[in-house]
C-alpha cells in the first residue's frame, strides 16, 4: 500500500508549484520504488470561492487521514477585508490546530552559490546554518479572550506548562543532531508568559547535559540575527516571534523563495514553503519552486524515513545553482534564468545525476 498525500495546492502561485514539487516528488518515488496515492483538495481563497469558507470539513478530514500533507501557498489581496474568522489564513491555523501540528521547523540555510543574493553581505551571511523551533499551536495567535470592539482590541498571550515542554524537547532534539547549540528567544524581562517560557525551557535542559543553551531577548535576537548568524545553530520560540524571526532569517538566504518548512504534531506533518502566494506573479510561469520542493524533501525524511532521498534532492538543488540557474527571484546578471517549469526539468535531470552517481560508488565499492 502506498503513502497516502494530501496535495494543498492554494491560492496564487500555490498551484504552479505545487506541479513541479509533485512532478519531482513522482521522479523520486519512481527512482526508489515507492508508491505514493494523492488526493488533491481545495484550500484557501479558492476554498472560499467554491464553498464559502477558506477550509471545508471534508478537506480537514482528508488531511487527518493522510500520512502527510504539502500545501502550496494561502491568501489573495482580495479577502483582505473579511472577517478574521472568513479569511483565507484561517484555512492555516484551522489545519494547525486539527491536526496538533505544534512544532514549527524552519531550517533557514545558506546555499554557497547565492551568498551574493542576500541583501547583506557575503562575509556575514556565509556558512549560515539555523534551524528555527517554532512553536505553532499556542500562544497569542490562539489565547483566549480575543476580539475588539469600537474602543478596545485585545489578544491573550498564555502558554501551559505541556505545551512549553513538548516544544523546548524537540528544540534540544535536533540541537544533538546538530551543533548541539539552543537559544531560547523570548522577552522575560517585560512579559510574564515569558518569565514562565524560559524557566522552563531551563527544566527541560537538565535532561541535555550534552546541549547548550542561552536565553536571548528578542529584540537582540533580531539584531544579532542580521549581524551575525553563524552565532546560531537551534532558535527555540514561541509561535508569535517565530513568525517574525524566520522571515529576517529567510533574507538571509536571499530570498523567502527558498525556504521549506515542516509542522510536525504527535500524529501528524505538513510540509509547506515559508512564503505566500504571490499574487503579483500568478500564473506567469515564474515562481521559484525551491522551497516547495525543498518542503517535499523535509517530507521524505521526516515521514518516510527516505534520509537518503531527501538528502539527494538537497544536492540536486545546490548543483543546479552552483551551475549559475535561477529563477527571477534570485538571479543575478550573470545567471541563466528559468522559469518555473524549466527550474522543476532541472531539478529532476540533476536528481537523476546525483542518484546516478550514488549507485555507480555503490556498484564500484562494493
Ligand atoms: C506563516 C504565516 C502565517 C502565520 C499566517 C499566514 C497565518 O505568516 O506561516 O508564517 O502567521 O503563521
Ligand atoms: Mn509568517
Amino acid at each position: 500500500m502506498g503513502h497516502k498525500i494530501t496535495i494543498l495546492p492554494g491560492d496564487g502561485i500555490g498551484p504552479e508549484i505545487m506541479d513541479a514539487a509533485v512532478s519531482v516528488l513522482n521522479h523520486v518515488a519512481g527512482l526508489y520504488g515507492v508508491d505514493f496515492e494523492y488526493t488533491t483538495k481545495l484550500v484557501g481563497g479558492c476554498s472560499i470561492d467554491k464553498y464559502g469558507a477558506p477550509i471545508t470539513d471534508d478537506t480537514l478530514q482528508s488531511c487527518a487521514e493522510s500520512d502527510a500533507v504539502l500545501l502550496g501557498a494561502i491568501g489573495a489581496p482580495q479577502y483582505d477585508d473579511l472577517p478574521h474568522d472568513q479569511k483565507p489564513e484561517k484555512a492555516l491555523l484551522k489545519l494547525r490546530e486539527a491536526l496538533g501540528l505544534f512544532s514549527n521547523l524552519r531550517p533557514a540555510k545558506i546555499y554557497p552559490a547565492l551568498v551574493d543574493a542576500s541583501s547583506l553581505k557575503a562575509e556575514v551571511i556565509s556558512d549560515t546554518d539555523i534551524m528555527i523551533v517554532r512553536e505553532l499551536t499556542g500562544g497569542i495567535y490562539f489565547g483566549t479572550p480575543r476580539g475588539y470592539n469600537e474602543e478596545r482590541g485585545w489578544n491573550t498571550l498564555v502558554y501551559t506548562r505541556p505545551e512549553v515542554e513538548r516544544i523546548a524537547k524537540v528544540a534540544f532534539e535536533l540541537a544533538l543532531k546538530r551543533r548541539s547549540h539552543v537559544t531560547s528567544v523570548h522577552k522575560s524581562n517585560v512579559l510574564d508568559s515569558s518569565q514562565f517560557w524560559k524557566e522552563i525551557v531551563h527544566t527541560v535542559h537538565a535532561d541535555y547535559p550534552g546541549v547548550t543553551l542561552e536565553d536571548m531577548y528578542v529584540d537582540n535576537a533580531a539584531m544579532q540575527l542580521v549581524r551575525n548568524p553563524r552565532r546560531f545553530d537551534v532558535i527555540l520560540t514561541q509561535n508569535m516571534f517565530g513568525d517574525i524571526i524566520s522571515d529576517i532569517a529567510a533574507m538571509i538566504t536571499g530570498s523567502l523563495g527558498m525556504l521549506p518548512s515542516a509542522s510536525m504534531g504527535e500524529k501528524h506533518a505538513l510540509y509547506e514553503p515559508v512564503h505566500g502566494s504571490a499574487p503579483d506573479i500568478t500564473g506567469q510561469n515564474k515562481a521559484n519552486p525551491i522551497a516547495m520542493v525543498g518542503s517535499v524533501a523535509m517530507m521524505l525524511a521526516y515521514s518516510f524515513d527516505m534520509t537518503e532521498a531527501a538528502r539527494l534532492l538537497d544536492q540536486a538543488i545546490d548543483n543546479i545553482l552552483a551551475a549559475g540557474y535561477r529563477t527571477a527571484d534570485i538571479a543575478t546578471p550573470e545567471s541563466k534564468v528559468l522559469s518555473t517549469t524549466e527550474m522543476r526539468d532541472k531539478i529532476i535531470d540533476a536528481f537523476s545525476r546525483v542518484y546516478d552517481e550514488k549507485t555507480n560508488v555503490e556498484l564500484t565499492t562494493s
